[in-house]
C-alpha cells in the first residue's frame, strides 16, 4: 500500500491547502481510496527534518512553502533557512506539487509575472515597489497588493489607486502592515476566473471556472476583498464563453513555470476584455466544498455518492498523478 506523508504546521492555512481540519480531510480521502496517509504537524525545521527521517513513506505532500510559526501571513521565511521543497529536492524525496525552484517563483507574484511576461504569457503591467523606491509614471487606476500573500490579505477597495499620492500611501500601508514590498499592477476591472490544472503529461486536465460573488457584497470595485474570503461568499460557476482562451492561457503559464500535479491559476479580464493572469497558486486550497479546487472538480466530475466522494476522487487524482510521475 502506498504511503503518503502530509506535512503541515501552524502556517498551513495561511500558506497552503488549509488548517489541520483540512489536512485531516485529505488524510481521510487518501485512506478511503486504498492508500495510507500520515500527518506530520511540524513547528520548526528540526521537527520537519525528524519527521521525514522517522516516518517511512513513498511520497510527501506539504501544505507549507517554508516552515513558519506565523498562522496568518505567508512572507518569504527566514533568509538563511531552506524551504520545504529545497529539502525534498536535496534528499531526492518524491513529493507532490512543483519543485523548489517553481515554488519560490510562485510565492513571489512579481517574479511569476516577470517569468510569464518573458515567455510571452499575458500578465498585467507590474512593478515591485517599496517606500524607498522612485515611483514610475503609471496608467491609472492601478492595483496595489502585497507581493507574497494569499487569501486576499491586504486587499480592500483602497487597493485600487487613481493617483501617485494614493499609490504612495498604499505602498506605505503594505510595507508597514506586511513587512514586504507592494506589487503594483494594472487594475483589471473585468470578470474573474480561475483554472485548475491537475495531473501531468497525457493525464493533465485544465478545468476553468468563473468566480461568482453576489454583486451586492461589492463596495466600490468588483474585487475579492479580504473580508469576502473564507466566508462562503465566492461560488465557482461553469464558464459559458472563453473556455478555450482560459485553458490556453493556463496551459502556457503551467509550461512556462513547470507546474506539476495540482496548481490553480487566477485570471481577470482587462478593460478591453482580454484575459490576463493575476497569480498562480502552487499549493491551492483544499477545504472540502469551499475551496475553489474541490468546487471546480465536483462541477466537472460530480460523484453520484455525493460531494465527499468527489473530494476523494480529486485527492486521488492529485496523488496518483504525482506517484505516476515518479513511476511509483
Ligand atoms: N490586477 C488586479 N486587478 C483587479 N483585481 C485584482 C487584481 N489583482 C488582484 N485582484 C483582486 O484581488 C484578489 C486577490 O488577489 P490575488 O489573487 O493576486 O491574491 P491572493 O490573495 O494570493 O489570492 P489566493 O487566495 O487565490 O492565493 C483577486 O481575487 C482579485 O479579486
Ligand atoms: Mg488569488
Amino acid at each position: 500500500m502506498k504511503k503518503i506523508l502530509l506535512v503541515t504546521g501552524p502556517a498551513g492555512d495561511a500558506q497552503g491547502w488549509g488548517d489541520i481540519k483540512v489536512t485531516k480531510s485529505i488524510q481521510k480521502a487518501i485512506n478511503d481510496s486504498g492508500k495510507s496517509a500520515r500527518i506530520a504537524f511540524v513547528n520548526n525545521m528540526d521537527e520537519f527534518l525528524s519527521a521525514i527521517e522517522k516516518n517511512s513513506f513513498d511520497i510527501a505532500w506539504s501544505a507549507l512553502y517554508h516552515i513558519s510559526g506565523k498562522a496568518d501571513a505567508v512572507g518569504m521565511g527566514e533568509t538563511h533557512e531552506k524551504w520545504v521543497a529545497d529539502i525534498f529536492d536535496e534528499k531526492g524525496i518524491p513529493c507532490i506539487g512543483p519543485d523548489s525552484k517553481t515554488m519560490k517563483q510562485l510565492i513571489n507574484k512579481t517574479c511569476t509575472h516577470r517569468i510569464l511576461k518573458d515567455k510571452g504569457v499575458l500578465v498585467p503591467y507590474h512593478y515591485q515597489l517599496g517606500t524607498a523606491d522612485n515611483l514610475p509614471d503609471l496608467v491609472y487606476p492601478a492595483f496595489v497588493k502585497p507581493s507574497f500573500e494569499s487569501r486576499s490579505v491586504g486587499i480592500s477597495d483602497d487597493s485600487v489607486v487613481h493617483s501617485k499620492e494614493d499609490l504612495k500611501k498604499r505602498i506605505a500601508f503594505i510595507e508597514s502592515n506586511f513587512d514586504q514590498p507592494a506589487l503594483v499592477e494594472e487594475y483589471l476591472p473585468g470578470s474573474e476566473y480561475t483554472v485548475l490544472m491537475l495531473g501531468n503529461g497525457k493525464h493533465q486536465v485544465f478545468l476553468p471556472g468563473k468566480v461568482m460573488v453576489d454583486p451586492s457584497l461589492f463596495g466600490k470595485y468588483p474585487i475579492l476583498r479580504s473580508d469576502l474570503r473564507g466566508v462562503g461568499a465566492t461560488k465557482i460557476k461553469r464558464v459559458s464563453t472563453k473556455e478555450e482562451d482560459l485553458i490556453e492561457l493556463c496551459r502556457q503559464a503551467m509550461e512556462a513555470l513547470n507546474c506539476l500535479d495540482h496548481v490553480r491559476t487566477d485570471m481577470r479580464m482587462d478593460a478591453n476584455g482580454k484575459l490576463k493572469i493575476i497569480e498562480v497558486n502552487g499549493i491551492p486550497g483544499l477545504k472540502p466544498g469551499k475551496s475553489w479546487s474541490p468546487q471546480i472538480f465536483s462541477m466537472y466530475y460530480p460523484a453520484p455518492k455525493g460531494p465527499m466522494k468527489a473530494y476523494q476522487n480529486l485527492i486521488n487524482h492529485i496523488v496518483s498523478s504525482a506517484l505516476a510521475r515518479y513511476n511509483l
